[in-house]
């Protein structure tokens, strides 16, 4: 296979998947993306933004965030400004983890992965000028929410704008890595040219 090729013949990238999440839905996404460039021969670490360290030191970064009221978690919007220069200046794609439910459409409609994209994104597409931005299902824990939250579930309402469960696209995950992978593979070899 090409993508295996590229670590024998030492053409393995360096990859950081940075994300920041609350309740570990996304966590969860990032660590599956590790696991699925790792096997495609690169060397992928995952870490929560607040224990990432400077990107610099990587060749490739993945950086997502869970979204909440429209927007990213703001330990992922200062990592992103913290180090603007390093990113932008290396292959980034971003995602976020998001919609839950078991639609993929809203009331009105729409594609749930289009319109829940974060409030953020032109801005991050302006300073990172990432590869690529998906946006993941997501999960919610009714046990892992503040009372507020909690107390809003038990209108029928808040139920619905927030259901239980995981909702988490594995094999969306998945491809979308796997195409970061395929990526990085041709990025090697072409560095590797004489
Ligand atoms: C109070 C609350 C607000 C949320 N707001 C949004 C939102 O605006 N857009 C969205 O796509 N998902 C929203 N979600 C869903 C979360 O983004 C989703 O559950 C995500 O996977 C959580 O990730 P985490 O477990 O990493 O924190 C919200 C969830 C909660 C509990």
């Amino acid at each position: 296979m090409e993508e295996s090729s590229a670590l024998t013949k030492g053409l393995a990238m360096n990859v950081l998947v940075a994300h920041a999440s609350r309740a570990g839905a996304t966590a969860g996404i990032a660590e599956r993306i590790a696991a699925t460039i790792s096997s495609s021969g690169h060397e992928a670490v995952a870490r929560e933004v607040a224990h990432a360290g400077d990107p610099s030191g990587y060749d490739a970064v993945v950086l997502g965030s869970a979204v909440y009221m429209g927007h990213w978690l703001k330990q992922a919007k200062a990592y992103a400004e913290q180090h603007r220069h390093a990113l932008s200046s290396r292959p980034v794609w971003l995602f976020s983890s998001g919609p839950i439910g078991t639609s993929r459409v809203d009331d009105r409609g729409h594609d749930l992965l289009e319109v829940t994209a974060p409030q953020e994104l032109p801005d991050l597409v302006e300073a990172l000028r990432p590869r690529d931005h998906h946006v993941f299902f997501g999960a919610l824990d009714p046990t892992k929410l503040s009372l507020a939250h909690r107390a809003l579930r038990r209108l029928p309402t808040g139920r619905k704008l927030l259901p239980e469960g995981d909702f988490r696209d594995w094999q969306d995950v998945e491809r979308w890595a796997a195409e970061i992978a395929t990526q990085l593979s041709a990025a090697a070899r072409e560095e590797s040219r004489p």
